[in-house]
């Protein structure tokens, strides 16, 4: 996250923060565009690292372990502090080839826990919260690939002490 490459907190169309620091992997997405792009070009315009093979093999393994299948090109590296969140969205800017054909979203959660929203298809439908720990991996497809989702605040002081850290580590993987 401080390498060289680091993670930066997007500000995104309409010129609001996010609230969480945030490296892509693969290919960067653009908070100003809501688009994929090979370079930083709403930051720094340093090229998006690649994504480890290790990354990708455990992506897709993971989502082996849920019955579908994931080759995944893109890791979205977030880390939320004490107050860190995200706001109810979909996942919907991969190309129009993946969406439609349902490869999921796996994500992967280390650190402080966090209650974590999951909604339907449309903004209004009802939402399910979930209390995703540290190791928890949940993945999204098929029908479910544009479900709302979001994250509506940290539990701090939940990470296991092993991992000495504070705050949490969400890695998505998805296929553009
Ligand atoms: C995301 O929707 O991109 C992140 C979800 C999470 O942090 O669990
Ligand atoms: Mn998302």
């Amino acid at each position: 996250m401080d390498g060289p490459v680091r993670a930066y907190v997007p500000t995104v169309r309409g010129g609001g923060q996010m609230h969480v620091r945030m490296l892509c992997l693969g290919r960067h997405w653009n908070g100003q565009k809501y688009q994929y792009e090979p370079t930083r070009a709403d930051f720094d315009d340093q090229p998006a690292p690649p994504l480890p093979a290790s990354f990708r093999a455990l992506a897709a393994e993971i989502a082996g372990a849920a019955a579908t299948a994931l080759d995944p090109d893109i890791c979205i590296l977030n880390f939320y502090d004490a107050d860190g969140r995200m706001g109810l969205h979909q996942d919907k800017d991969e190309s129009q080839a993946s969406l439609e054909a349902g490869h999921p979203v796996v994500s992967v959660s280390l650190g402080d826990a966090a209650r974590f929203l999951f909604g339907g298809t449309r903004r209004r439908d009802p939402v399910e919260s979930i209390v995703l720990q540290s190791g928890d991996a949940f993945v999204f497809g098929g029908p479910a690939r544009l479900r709302f989702h979001g994250v509506s605040r940290i539990l701090p002081r939940t990470a296991p002490p092993e991992l000495q850290i504070s705050g949490r580590f969400n890695l998505t993987f998805r296929r553009y």
